[in-house]
C-alpha cells in the first residue's frame, strides 16, 4: 500500500488525505487503489457516517500522474481499472462527501468535487481542468454534471476551453458550497463534516438518493462513455506530444 494516501478514521469521519507533495499530489493507480479501498471500506462500515478528502497545505492534487497517462496509453482499455472503478466508487456514495481544497486542483483535482456534497475551497485555490490542452477529454461525469449545476457556456469555459476557475467563480457558478480562509480550511471542512455525521443516518442516506436520484444512471453511464473516449485519446499521437512537452518543460 502507498503511503501517499494517509486514512484517519475517526469520530464517524472517513478522512482520506492526498499525501504525495514533492509531486503535487499528482495521482498514480497505487494511490487510486487505495482511495477506492477506503470508500469501499467506509461505506461498508457502521462506524462510518462521513468521507472527507482532503489534500496538503496549498495542493489539492495536480491530477492524474502523466506519467501514470503514459504507461496507460500504451496498455489496454481503461475500463475495469482502478480509475473507472475510483468514479463509480464516488458517483455512487451513499454516505455524505465533503471535500476541502487548497491550491492546486487540477483535472480530476477538480472533477472530484463534482460528486461532493460540500465542497470547501480557499481563495488561492485554482479549479483547472486542461483536457483539451493535453488532447484528452472530459472525465468523471464532469460533462454531464457541469452543464447540469453550471450551464452550457461555463461548462464549456472549464471542460472544453479550459479556462481556470477560481474560487469564487466556482463558488458563484453553483460548482462548490463555500470558500474560505486558508487558516480555516480544514477545521470549517471537517466541522461540516462531522454536523452531517451526527444527523440520522438512514435519513441522511434517503435524502441524498432523493437529490441525485434522476441523474444517477445518467452518471454512470457518462463516466463509462469517458472512460471509452478518454483511453482512445490516451493513446493519440496529440496526446503522448502533450505529455511528453509536459515531462521535458523544464529540460
Ligand atoms: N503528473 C506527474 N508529475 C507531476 C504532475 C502530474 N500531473 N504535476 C506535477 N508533477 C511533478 C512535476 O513534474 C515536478 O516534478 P519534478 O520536481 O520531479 O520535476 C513536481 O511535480 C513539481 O511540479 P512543478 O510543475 O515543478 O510545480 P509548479 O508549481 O511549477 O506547477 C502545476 C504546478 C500543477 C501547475 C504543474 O505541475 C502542472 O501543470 N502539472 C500538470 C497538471 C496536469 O496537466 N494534470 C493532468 C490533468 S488531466
Amino acid at each position: 500500500m502507498t503511503d501517499h494516501i494517509r486514512i484517519e478514521r475517526r469520530d464517524g469521519l472517513n478522512i482520506i488525505r492526498l499525501n504525495r507533495p514533492e509531486k503535487k499530489n499528482a495521482l498514480t493507480q497505487d494511490m487510486y487503489a487505495a482511495m477506492n479501498a477506503a470508500l469501499e471500506e467506509g461505506e461498508a462500515s457502521d462506524e462510518i457516517r462521513v468521507h472527507v478528502m482532503l489534500g496538503v497545505e496549498g495542493i489539492f492534487t495536480s491530477g492524474n500522474d502523466i506519467a501514470d497517462f503514459m504507461k496507460m496509453a500504451s496498455g489496454g482499455d481503461l475500463s475495469g481499472g482502478e480509475v473507472h472503478r475510483f468514479l463509480h466508487n464516488m458517483a455512487g456514495l451513499k454516505k455524505p462527501f465533503v471535500t476541502g481544497a487548497d491550491g492546486i486542483a487540477v483535472g480530476i483535482g477538480t472533477t472530484i468535487h463534482f460528486h461532493a456534497d460540500m465542497t470547501f475551497a480557499t481563495p488561492r485555490t485554482n479549479f483547472h481542468t486542461p483536457f483539451t490542452d493535453l488532447a484528452l477529454v472530459p472525465e468523471a461525469g464532469s460533462s454531464l454534471l457541469v452543464p447540469h449545476l453550471a450551464g452550457h457556456q461555463r461548462a464549456y469555459a472549464m471542460l472544453a476551453a479550459g479556462l481556470p476557475f477560481s474560487a469564487e467563480e466556482a463558488r458563484e457558478a453553483g460548482l462548490i458550497w463555500k470558500v474560505v480562509e486558508e487558516d480555516r480550511l480544514e477545521s470549517e471542512t471537517l466541522a461540516a463534516a462531522a454536523a452531517l455525521a451526527k444527523k440520522p443516518p438512514e435519513a441522511m442516506a434517503i435524502a441524498k438518493d432523493l437529490l441525485r436520484r434522476t441523474e444517477r444512471e445518467a452518471i454512470s453511464s457518462r463516466i463509462d462513455e469517458e472512460v471509452r473516449l478518454f483511453g482512445e485519446r490516451l493513446k493519440s499521437a496529440e496526446a503522448m506530444a502533450a505529455f511528453q512537452a509536459f515531462m521535458m518543460r523544464k529540460k
